[in-house]
């Protein structure tokens, strides 16, 4: 037996390490594959990209820029170790593939030679070129990621930065405000400037800045407001991914308010039955009229709170108090408050009843279960608010009033249940009491006997 467990362990390791040999073969293989594709790639981009540099040839493998530089040591070697966490690194292309020049040669003046492209430090206003010399162009760009998009240049000109920068202003955010240049991340590499957890500090970097923003007359609380609101509660407290950061209100390189028009389609793209209703509502058109934004008159725009029913009404808390006092919308605010706080009491109302009979053992995982049902009116309820028809609310309660009612009954039933129960048990126990006395007395009257 020991023998046989011996040769079938060597049999075994043997097939182990032929195994072993097999994958790294094919890893090996696999490396120089994709190794050489990148190189391809890289060596396409470069040729295409720096046209002033036609001698630029780095498939030949010579990289003088990094021979040089990184033999220089210090600043000018540091690009060398960011750019192995650079996307741009990472996909093969090195440093003439953005800055030109020629990196066949060893002559400084000659590697570094404006005349064959080379470019330093990109003004302020050339730096969406720089970029977008590859960024922009739809072949570079297919052949390293056929999904890449195509506008970020286009979008940026258009965008109150990019605008502003073609002025000859230099404050505003260029591509590296917000990416880096050396180092830049895959935006989503959770260590991106621009990755969602860490657009709100980007942007804060110059427009919390007072001192920066000073000569622009416009606030610098946004980040501080937004910090506050339930989005950034929910996407940097619970990380939930699906909420908004600045960008995504803003557009990524579209950088401009939402007009007072789209305003409500921003909101509208993720709160789509509140938009729905809004369109619908009385308010649309004066709105519209007044070049209010929508969602944002009632909620704000960056200090979005927590919503609640004191929001609703015409007391002091209420939004609707500062338009309407003592007119019709004034009465519907009124009407519709008084609903949906009927509901939200009959609903606690016949939960205490039901928690009561469920802990004095009575069978009510029914009505509990349909009380959920009611609870979800409710909110639909905090939902059609935004119809601002105080009978379109009604509708809406009534349903969740019904379901309500019937599971009220159902627990006073079975309270009423109980106490008959109750009553039955005290007077069988009264009987047998009475029994074991009747017994007890006629045992002592024989033993007297
Ligand atoms: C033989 C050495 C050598 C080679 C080759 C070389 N560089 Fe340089 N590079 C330097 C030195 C030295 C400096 C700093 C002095 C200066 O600005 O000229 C420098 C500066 C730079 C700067 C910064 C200029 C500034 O304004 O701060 C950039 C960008 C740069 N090199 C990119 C490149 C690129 C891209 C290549 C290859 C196409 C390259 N270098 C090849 C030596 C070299
Ligand atoms: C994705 C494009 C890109 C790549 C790739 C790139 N650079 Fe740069 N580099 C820039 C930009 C943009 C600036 C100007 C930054 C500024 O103005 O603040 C710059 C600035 C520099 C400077 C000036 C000092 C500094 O760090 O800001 C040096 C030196 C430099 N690059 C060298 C290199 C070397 C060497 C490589 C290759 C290892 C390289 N760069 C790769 C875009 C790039
Ligand atoms: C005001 C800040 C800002 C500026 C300026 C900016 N970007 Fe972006 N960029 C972003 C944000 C934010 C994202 C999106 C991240 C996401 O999708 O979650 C992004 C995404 C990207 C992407 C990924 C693909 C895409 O479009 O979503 C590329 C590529 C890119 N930017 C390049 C550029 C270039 C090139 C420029 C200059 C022309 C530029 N960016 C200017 C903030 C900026
Ligand atoms: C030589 C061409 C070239 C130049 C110049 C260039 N890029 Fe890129 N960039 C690329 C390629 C290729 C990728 C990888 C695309 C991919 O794989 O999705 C990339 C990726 C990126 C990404 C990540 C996109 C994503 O989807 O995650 C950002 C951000 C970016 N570049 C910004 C810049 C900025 C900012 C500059 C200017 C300082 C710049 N690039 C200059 C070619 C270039
Ligand atoms: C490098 C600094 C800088 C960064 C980073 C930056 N901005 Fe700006 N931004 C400015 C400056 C400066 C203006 C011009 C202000 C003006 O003209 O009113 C501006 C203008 C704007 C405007 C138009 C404001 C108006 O009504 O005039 C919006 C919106 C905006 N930025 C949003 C963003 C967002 C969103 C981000 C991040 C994704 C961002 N910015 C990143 C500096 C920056
Ligand atoms: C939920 C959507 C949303 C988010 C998130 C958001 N904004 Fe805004 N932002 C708006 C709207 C809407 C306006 C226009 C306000 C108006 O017209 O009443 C605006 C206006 C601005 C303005 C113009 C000046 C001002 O304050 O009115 C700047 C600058 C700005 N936002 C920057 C930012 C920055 C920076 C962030 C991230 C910290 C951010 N926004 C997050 C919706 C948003
Ligand atoms: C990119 C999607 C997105 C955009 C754009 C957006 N929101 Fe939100 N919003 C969310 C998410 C996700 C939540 C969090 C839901 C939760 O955790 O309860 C939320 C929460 C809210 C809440 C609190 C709801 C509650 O019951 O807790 C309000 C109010 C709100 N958003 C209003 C707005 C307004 C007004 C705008 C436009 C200025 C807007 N949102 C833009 C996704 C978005
Ligand atoms: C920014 C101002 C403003 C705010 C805030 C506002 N409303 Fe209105 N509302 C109007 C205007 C303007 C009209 C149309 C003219 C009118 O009937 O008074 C209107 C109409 C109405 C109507 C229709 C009245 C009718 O004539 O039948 C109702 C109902 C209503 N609003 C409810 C509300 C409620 C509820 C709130 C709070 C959640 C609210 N409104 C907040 C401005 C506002
Ligand atoms: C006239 C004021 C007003 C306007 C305009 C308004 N809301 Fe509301 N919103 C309210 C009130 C009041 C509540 C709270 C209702 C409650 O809890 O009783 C609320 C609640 C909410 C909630 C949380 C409850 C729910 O509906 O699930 C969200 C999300 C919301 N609003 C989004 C929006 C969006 C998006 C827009 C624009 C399309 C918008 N609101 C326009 C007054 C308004």
């Amino acid at each position: 037996m020991a023998k046989e467990d011996t040769s079938e362990f060597q049999a075994n390791q043997k097939i182990h390490r032929t195994v072993k040999l097999v994958v790294t073969l094919a890893l090996l293989l696999l490396f120089f594959v994709v190794g050489s594709k990148a190189q391809k790639d890289a060596a396409r981009a470069g040729g295409e990209t720096s046209s002033a540099s036609p001698t630029a040839n780095p498939s030949s493998g010579k990289n003088s820029c990094l021979e040089c530089h990184q033999a220089m040591g210090d600043q000018l070697a540091a690009p060398i170790a960011a750019m192995a966490e650079d996307i741009h690194g990472k996909r093969g292309l090195s440093c003439a593939n953005c800055h030109g020049g020629d990196p066949t040669a060893d002559d400084p003046t000659q590697a570094m030679n404006p005349g064959k492209g080379f470019v330093a430090r990109p003004k302020p206003a050339e730096v969406a070129r720089f970029c977008g010399k590859c960024h922009s162009n739809a072949e570079t760009m297919k052949r390293f990621n056929p999904a890449q998009r195509i506008d970020q240049e286009s979008e940026y000109s258009s965008s109150v930065h990019g605008k502003r920068i073609k002025q000859g202003d230099t404050k505003p955010a260029t591509c590296i405000s917000c990416h880096g240049h050396h180092g830049i991340r895959a935006v989503s590499d959770p260590q991106a400037p621009v990755y969602p957890l860490n657009v709100a500090q980007t942007c804060g970097g110059c427009h919390a800045n007072t001192d920066y923003m000073r000569a622009y007359g416009i606030p610098t609380d946004q980040l501080q407001k937004y910090s506050q609101s339930v989005h950034a509660n929910a996407l940097l407290k619970k990380r939930d991914l699906s909420a908004p950061t600045c960008n995504d209100c803003h557009g990524n390189h579209g950088a401009t308010p939402p007009g007072v028009g789209s305003v409500s389609n921003v909101c509208g793209t993720c709160h789509a039955r509140q938009a729905e209703l809004f369109e619908k509502s009385p308010h649309q058109a004066p709105f519209a009229a007044a070049a209010m934004a929508g969602c944002v008159v009632c909620h704000n725009n960056h200090q979005i709170l927590l919503p609640s029913d004191e929001m609703l009404g015409s007391g002091a808390t209420a939004v609707c108090s500062t338009c309407h006092t003592e007119d019709a919308g004034a009465q519907g605010a009124q009407k519709m408050r008084g609903l949906i706080e009927e509901l939200n009491h009959h609903i606690h109302q016949t939960e205490g009843l039901l928690t009561q009979a469920s802990i004095a053992g009575m069978e009510v995982s029914r009505p509990i279960f349909e009380l959920k049902e009611a609870r979800d009116k409710l909110i639909n309820a905090r939902v059609i608010v935004h119809n601002f028809s105080p009978n379109a609310i009604e509708t809406a309660i009534n349903q969740g009033l019904e379901i309500t009612g019937k599971a009220h009954q159902a627990g006073q039933e079975a309270l009423n249940e109980m106490q008959f129960r109750r009553k039955g048990l005290a007077t069988s126990l009264l009987v047998i009491l009475l029994a074991i006395a009747a017994i007890y007395l006629k045992i002592r009257q024989l033993e007297r006997h």
